[in-house]
């Protein structure tokens, strides 16, 4: 078959964990007898250096006419870049939260997944992660919340103040949360609903609506956890979750919490998508700005995602599972990056993990 992919190599380690994908797509394409043609998208600082601003319609159109986005991620160093002179409605993030709510990306799919290998890279104790292990998904709401209300900066009797506002409405939840429970029903059917609902009307409503969504899915457990518990149960305990479902920014934050669990935030994959079969596809960290050029990222967290793309834009679930035996193969064989490194393994590089892993596809 033939698909159109849009690739947004992006900034700092984006085009080197993003060529490494390519090269196992380029894999799966000779294995599967696909054809995969794409064409290369700038987003962020690297579409601010050619077009002066992060994300262009032409951008954009271009994602639209694609099967699926496979992306690296956006961003540079907030110190020493110059994008970070710019208005902040020109800088590179502005660009990613544009073309997310462009292609109404809703709904963000962060698996986290603690492979039995990479047990010594998870600094949390094997006897707290516990027998089953550390298998879970968090589901954040991704075009609304705080990254998405009204904001400005105001002077008030001569004292600056800023303002950012949190809004959510039934069907911006109602959405989210079915999405959810649909996952959760193909898992081990629990979710927990993360909101702040002692202090926010937004999480009142939040926690109104899921458990209207609920009562469609008699199956599914669903509990209500505080955010602030949360972050301590993820290192508590973290073995207890199967799904999580939360708004924009708890998801960010939690997300990157949930990462460590599994090693490394270089092994969180992620999709975004809307109500369609298209989606946006990029690990969950960003652009690594300390590490970039050095042939030292972690590519399996953009492998991972592109997997995530085979299966749920392309419906090559064949090749999708191909990609995820590949990467198991190739951390069973004892090779890891300087991030999930551990006494005994060999060290390999950004190139050398995505050659192997295209290898073993
Ligand atoms: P970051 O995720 O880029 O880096 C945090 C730490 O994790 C760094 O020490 C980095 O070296 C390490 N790291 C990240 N990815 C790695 C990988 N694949 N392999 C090995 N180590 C990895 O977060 P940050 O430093 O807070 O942000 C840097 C820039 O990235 C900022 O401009 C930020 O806005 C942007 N950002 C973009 C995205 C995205 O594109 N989706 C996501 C998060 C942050
Ligand atoms: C992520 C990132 C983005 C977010 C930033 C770069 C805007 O941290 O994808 O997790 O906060 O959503
Ligand atoms: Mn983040």
């Amino acid at each position: 078959m033939e698909y159109k992919i849009a690739l947004i190599p992006g900034d700092g380690i984006g085009p080197e964990i993003v060529s490494e994908a390519k090269k196992v797509l380029d894999k799966v394409c000779e294995k599967y007898h696909h054809t995969f043609t794409y064409s290369e998208v700038l987003l962020g600082g690297a579409s601010i250096d050619v077009h002066g601003v992060p994300l262009t319609d032409e951008a954009i159109a271009t994602a639209k006419a694609s099967d699926a986005v496979l992306m690296g991620s956006i961003g540079g160093d907030a110190k020493t870049s110059p994008w970070y002179k710019l208005e902040p409605s020109k800088r590179p993030e502005a660009g990613l939260l544009a073309i997310r709510k462009a292609l109404n990306l809703f709904a963000n799919l962060r698996p986290a997944y603690l492979y039995k290998e990479l047990e010594e890279a998870c600094p949390i104790k094997k006897e707290v992660i516990g027998e089953n292990g550390f298998d879970m998904i968090i589901v954040r709401e991704l075009t609304g919340g705080l990254y998405f209300g009204e904001r400005k900066t105001i002077e008030e009797n001569g004292v600056k103040k800023a303002i950012d506002t949190l809004s959510y409405n039934e069907n911006e939840i109602r959405r989210i949360a079915i999405k959810a429970f649909d996952i959760a029903m193909k898992r081990r059917k629990k979710v927990t609903s993360v909101d702040k609902a002692n202090v926010l009307d937004s999480s009142r409503l939040w926690r109104k609506v899921v458990e209207e969504v609920a009562k469609d899915y008699p199956e599914v457990t669903l509990e209500h956890m505080l955010v602030d518990n949360c972050a301590m149960q993820l290192v508590h305990d973290p073995a207890q979750f199967d799904v999580i479902l939360t708004e924009n920014m708890f998801g960010d934050i939690l997300s990157d919490e949930a990462s460590m669990v599994t090693g490394s935030i270089g092994m969180l994959s992620s999709a975004s998508l809307n109500e369609t079969k298209f989606g946006l596809y990029e690990p969950s960290h960003g652009s690594a700005p300390d590490i970039a050029g050095q042939n030292k990222a972690n590519p399996i967290a953009t492998i991972l995602s592109a997997a995530m793309l085979l299966r749920y834009s392309l419906n090559l679930d064949e090749e999708a599972d191909a990609v995820e035996a590949a990467v198991q193969k190739v951390l069973t064989d004892g090779y890891r990056t300087g991030d999930i490194m551990s006494e005994g393994c060999k060290k390999v590089g950004t190139k050398e993990m995505g050659d192997l892993i295209a290898a073993a596809v």
